[in-house]
């Protein structure tokens, strides 16, 4: 095949650097931003006088009929072609004839490839955008359904203080309401058209960016042309939002592998989102949830290949920048993957709230309560906590739970001790007094689940 770029050089490289050197593998998902970027520039060529009108309404007719051919599967890519801006601009040689070559008036592929990957990956970012509010609207669901029903509450995974299982699930909606909130940030910063900015230095046509920026759906294209086409900061910042999800991802999938566990069965997943084992027929494998988690470090990888890949980089364009895309698309259809099994699995899951409870009354986790208690009736907290400790080594030695010890066991310990401390350790009661915002409580529980709802309502609007 002539290459396109033989200018200087023959363009007579051997066999395997046009393997070594080709991206068609990697970029031809983009054919249709790539159709649509040239389309933008066509008509802005003409609108400015480099190209007549019925020129660009032919190169433009012709686009339009690649794209149908490509979709309907006429047109096949050519995988031995270079790129998918080679390869579309090639078809349209081959189909229009010498017109098609006055296409790349005014541009280069430097900016081309850049307006390309900020095309697609703005349509990306909506169908994660999609997902996460999907995925947020799983939890919530499940949520609703339990803001009554009590568990342990953990740090450093030993049972801590008890909390409801909603409050537990919405932490997790709050940081993929976060990972979607920095989505939109980085779209937003991303939304910059780098058409026009040519190979590095701009162009000697009197072409319109701002006509291009704006047909293309762009807030306003990149200030300075040599930055339009080195910048690769929104791979990077996408991949690092990218990485949040999937070590968000990570520790859920976590606590539902512990929680399907024989030694907390809280939850038990769906057999859809589960596999037996060849060999030990009562296994029951969280398979799913164990690939999210491991897959997060391969976004992380591909997250470090990149920032690797960019830096020391010399401006303008360079030809390791080919490698972004291989880690970005990686990484977003791992992402999309993995928030796609999430949601139905999170959805489908049977929730044991009968274990939870049992968990709960063991393990002293209201032992902070009853510490209260003693402050509430005047003690000093220290000298409550120490009372308490030695409560409860009193109680492990029994072998019995604080609500078992009798009130004169107590008073033995501290005078201030009545009857109403066993309703006020009471775990129901443990949930009900922390009302302070955002805490456990059932009101604030409420109040947390309804404010998503709002959410949930108001992302789905726009
Ligand atoms: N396939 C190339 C890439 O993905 C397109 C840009 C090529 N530009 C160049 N000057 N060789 O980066």
């Amino acid at each position: 095949m002539e290459k396109m770029w033989a200018g200087r050089t023959a363009g007579n490289t051997s066999a395997m650097a046009d393997d070594f050197n080709s991206s068609i593998h990697i970029d031809s998902c983009m054919y249709r931003e790539d159709i649509r970027g040239s389309m933008a520039h066509s008509a802005m060529l003409a609108e400015v006088g480099i190209l007549t009108g019925d020129e660009a309404d032919a190169i433009i007719a012709a686009l339009e009929e690649i794209l149908g051919d490509i979709e309907s599967g006429a047109l096949e890519i050519n995988m031995n072609a270079e790129d998918i801006h080679m390869f579309v601009e090639s078809v349209l040689t081959e189909r229009i004839g010498d017109l098609g070559k006055k296409l790349h008036t005014a541009r280069s592929r430097n900016d081309q490839v850049a307006v390309d990957m900020r095309l697609y990956m703005r349509g990306k970012c909506e169908e994660i955008k999609a997902l996460l509010i999907d995925l947020i609207d799983a939890i919530v669901s499940v949520a609703a359904e339990h803001k009554y029903d009590i568990m342990p509450g953990y740090t450093h995974l030993q049972r801590a203080q008890p909390i409801v299982f909603a409050h537990h699930l919405l932490a997790y909606a709050e940081m993929f309401t976060r990972d979607l909130s920095r989505l939109l940030d980085a779209k937003a910063r991303m939304n910059y058209s780098p058409l026009g900015a040519c190979a590095l230095a701009g162009t000697t046509y009197p072409i319109s960016r701002e006509m291009t920026a704006k047909a293309l759906g762009f807030s306003g294209f990149c200030q300075n042309s040599i930055d339009a086409v080195s910048d690769r900061d929104f791979c990077a910042e996408l991949l690092s939002v990218f990485s949040i999800i999937m070590m968000h991802l990570s520790r859920f999938s976590e606590e539902v592998i512990l929680w399907s566990s024989w030694e907390f069965s809280y939850v038990e997943l769906d057999d859809a989102y589960t596999t037996g084992s060849s060999i030990m027929p009562q296994k029951k494998n969280s398979d799913m949830a164990e690939l999210v988690r491991g897959k997060c470090g391969r976004v992380y990888g591909d997250l470090m290949g990149t920032l690797t890949m960019l830096k020391g980089l010399p401006l303008a364009y360079n030809k390791d920048m080919q490698e972004d895309k291989e880690s970005l698309f990686d990484a977003t259809e791992t992402v999309e993957r993995c928030l796609e099994i999430f949601a139905p699995m999170i959805r489908t899951m049977k929730v044991r709230s009968e274990n939870m409870y049992r968990a709960a009354q063991k393990g002293f986790i209201n032992a902070t309560d009853l510490a209260d208690y003693l402050t509430k009736k005047g003690m000093p907290f220290r000298s409550a906590y120490k009372v308490t400790g030695a409560i409860v080594s009193e109680c492990i030695g029994k072998g019995i739970v604080l609500d078992d010890m009798s009130l004169e066991d107590y008073r033995s310990h501290s005078e201030l001790f009545e009857n109403d401390l066993y309703e006020e350790i009471s775990l129901k009661s443990c949930v009900a007094k922390r009302i302070s915002e955002g805490a456990t409580g059932y009101r604030s529980v409420e109040k947390q689940i309804n404010s998503f709802t709002e959410y949930l309502k108001e992302q789905k609007g726009n």
